[in-house]
């Protein structure tokens, strides 16, 4: 079991050693760096979504930021971010900044605090006893080993001797040992990641944050609001689940704020589980709720709930109670058994029929009712009519949509990586807006292409490499107008990589949304998804208001918009079941080249709209590199290719790309991305610790039999 206890593998100081040599001006030390462009570097780790930005001190403005999933091809990678730090790091040394702070997007003494303190006063109830335990535990924090029933070590040793000072009784030693074990040792990992992450900038400051705080700052910094009401709402951060803060000049305050297991994104969560997904699935229960009614609401409304105060209540019922998530100790809320009158849980690979639908659709009501009364009291406590949104939550379109619609502020921005992702620049922006030595905050954002950026020459290498055919039209963006006029499938890869979860241009698969049967065309040729996922339009924003009820930018697909008549005989294919679309309204500021293609669209056709879906195969993370991006396209039925300036055409292209399985394709992405050797950092999972988090029922019994316990106490 020795290895379970090593935090990271010996080779991580190579690992460490080699990226510090293959940047220097990054690491450059405090003498060397004046006269230089000082940036912070943010890093999104210990949550799922890793990442890593990198960011001028000067301005707060990004300059480079990718999520490590884009690097390892494993979906909401929750591994730490060895991959996004080094091209973060890369990035530095092409762009001459020497990074001279480091910010976190967690703060595991604050995890453990919040979290342990709440489980013990709860089990123990006791306050004088509560307290004191707590109080020796917290003692034990720093520099302690893991804390495991099976092997003794010196920590063991002294959580054992708590216990029977504290008189814990045998029933309160079964509950109490599993929430030790697991939030113990989740921090004393959380706290080494810390201290890898220390090493590797050695010598700099390394500022640990709130992970709600991040979230804030993510979207207010980018907001162009200079005061305004910053909603945060999440699955949790430290133990927070929904946070209030408001933010001015002077940064960033908080207001108020839910605690773990109150939270609307676990509540979500566990409604997308018992409908067979899993965790980052819960766009497709959004993509469902359009096919079904909210039947249930009358039944299942009451579980969550807002107070006059803003804080969030999951209520319990018979359909609802809070308990522990078997073996870890972590206590959330689960549907029961009694749900199966209602509903039963559908296994994965069950059809779906009406009634998941219609479940769908109540628990999309539900959150859409929670996150206006959420807004509605945030912007009562602060006084600000503008809202700005981060939380995974906020990728919940229809509930953006029902806040803006609702009448309860007057703006709302949603920041475009609202999810674990984005809390590296958010950790970045909050280092900033706590400093008070303050630059002025910019204007809105409205483009987010941060990530990866081909140049011609390493396109056309790529290119080479595979011995593609390929040309280069006068302008790419006619060649592209052209084909989709035509009824064809277009993969676009250009310029930097988007930051966040939407493909916005530049790793897209475009098609005709006038065409009635585009839809499922893709979804059949190229997605191989679920038939009830819908496609966004991608419209030029002065045209936006001829096609749908909006009239407003959302330049990163956050909003939703009804489509108006037209555009239900004119786009049918980007028309949702419920009459809506997650539209991106697209100027060229944000985006010269794809603003463009829209615009020649328009004049072939008539249509300022292009159907705009992101460039990967269901399940797989978005293409990044040049060559994945013509494997990709060689593997998926997509017409044409538009990489750079460069056109591929699959027909002139036939016999490179001979039809191979879905397994062969995978297992050559798979290699490829093994081939970037991200290990050994990148295992550090801090649920990869094997014994230390999870035993079973009769380890605990044979435990607690170990230690004498008697019903009475120890
Ligand atoms: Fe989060």
């Amino acid at each position: 079991m020795e290895e379970n206890r090593q935090i990271y593998p010996e080779q991580f100081k190579f690992q460490i050693q080699s990226i510090k040599e293959k940047y220097p001006q990054a690491f450059l030390p405090s003498d060397a760096r004046s006269g230089l462009p000082q940036a912070i570097i943010g890093i999104g780790a210990l949550t799922h979504d890793t990442s890593a930005a990198l960011v001028s001190l000067e301005t707060g403005k990004v300059i480079y930021a990718v999520a490590e999933e884009r690097l390892s091809n494993v979906k909401h990678d929750s591994r730490f971010p060895i991959g996004a730090i080094e091209q973060c790091c890369q990035a530095a040394e092409k762009e001459g900044f020497t990074i001279s702070q480091v910010a976190v997007n967690f703060h595991a003494v604050e995890f453990i605090t919040k979290t342990l303190k709440n489980e013990i006063s709860v089990i123990l109830n006791d306050a004088s006893r509560s307290e004191g335990l707590f109080a020796k535990v917290i003692d034990m924090f720093d520099g302690a080993d893991s804390y495991c029933i099976g092997e003794r070590n010196q920590t063991s040793t002294k959580i054992e001797e708590e216990l029977r000072n504290y008189h814990v009784t045998k029933e309160e030693a079964r509950q109490l040992i599993p929430r030790l074990t697991w939030y113990f040792n989740a921090a004393i990992k959380y706290q080494k990641i810390g201290n890898i992450i220390s090493e590797l900038f050695n010598g700099l400051p390394v500022t640990f944050i709130n992970h709600h705080e991040c979230h804030a700052a993510s979207a207010f910094f980018d907001s162009g609001f200079k005061d305004a009401t910053v909603l945060v709402i999440d699955g949790h951060g430290e133990a927070d689940t929904v946070s209030i803060y408001k933010g001015d000049s002077k940064g960033l305050t908080l207001v108020s704020q839910s605690t773990w297991p109150h939270s609307a994104g676990a509540f979500y969560l566990a409604a997308t589980r018992h409908l067979g997904f899993d965790h980052g699935d819960e766009y497709k229960v959004m993509g469902m709720a359009a096919y079904g009614q909210p039947k249930l609401f009358s039944e299942l409304a009451g579980m969550m709930d807002v107070g006059e105060d803003a804080v969030l209540r999951l209520v319990q019922n018979e359909y609802f109670v809070r308990r522990d998530v078997a073996k870890t100790g972590h206590t959330r809320f689960h549907f029961t058994e009694a749900m199966g009158h209602l509903i039963a849980a559908r296994k994965s690979d069950e059809p779906f029929e009406q009634k998941h639908f219609d479940f769908a659709a109540t628990v999309q009501k539900i959150t859409e009712d929670i996150g206006v009364r959420l807004a509605q009291r945030a912007v009562e406590l602060t006084g600000e009519r503008n809202i700005a949104i981060a939380g995974g939550v906020g990728l919940n379109g229809l509930m953006n949509e029902a806040i803006r619609s609702s009448g309860s502020c007057d703006e709302i921005f949603i920041y475009p990586a609202a999810s674990d992702d984005g809390t590296s620049v958010g950790a970045a922006h909050a280092y900033i807006l706590r400093s008070k030595d303050i630059i002025k905050k910019p204007n809105r954002l409205r483009s987010c292409y941060f990530g990866h950026n081909a140049t011609d020459e390493e396109i056309k290498n790529a290119l080479n490499a595979a011995k593609v055919k390929f040309s280069s039209p006068d302008s790419i963006n006619k060649a592209i107008a052209l084909a989709l006029a035509d009824g064809k499938i277009v993969a676009r890869y250009n310029g930097p990589a988007e930051f966040g979860p939407r493909a916005l241009g530049n790793r897209s698969i475009l098609a005709n949304p006038a065409k009635k049967d585009m839809k499922d065309i893709l979804n059949l040729r190229v997605k191989h998804r679920e038939e009830f996922r819908p496609f966004a339009p991608a419209c030029l924003r002065e045209k936006v208001d001829n096609y749908f009820e909006i009239n407003t930018e959302s330049p990163f697909m956050l909003l939703i918009a009804k489509a108006k008549k037209s555009a239900h005989k004119l786009i049918p294919s980007v028309v949702h079941a419920d009459g809506t679309a997650r539209v991106q309204t697209v100027t060229p500021e944000q985006n010269e080249d794809f603003y463009a293609t829209i615009k020649e669209v328009e004049k072939l056709t008539g249509i300022p709209v292009v159907i705009n879906t992101s460039f990967n195969v269901n399940g797989e993370t978005i293409v990044d590199e040049p060559l994945d991006a013509i494997e990709s396209f060689g593997f998926m039925d997509i017409d044409f290719l538009a990489i750079g300036k460069y056109w591929v055409s699959k027909v002139e292209n036939a016999s490179l790309f001979p039809p191979i399985t879905h397994d062969e394709y995978l297992g050559k992405r798979k290699e490829r991305y093994r081939r970037k050797n991200l290990d050994p950092l990148s295992e550090l999972n801090v649920r990869a610790y094997g014994p230390w988090f999870f035993f079973s029922e009769q380890k605990l019994n044979e435990y607690l039999a170990s230690l004498g316990f008697s019903q009475e106490g120890a």
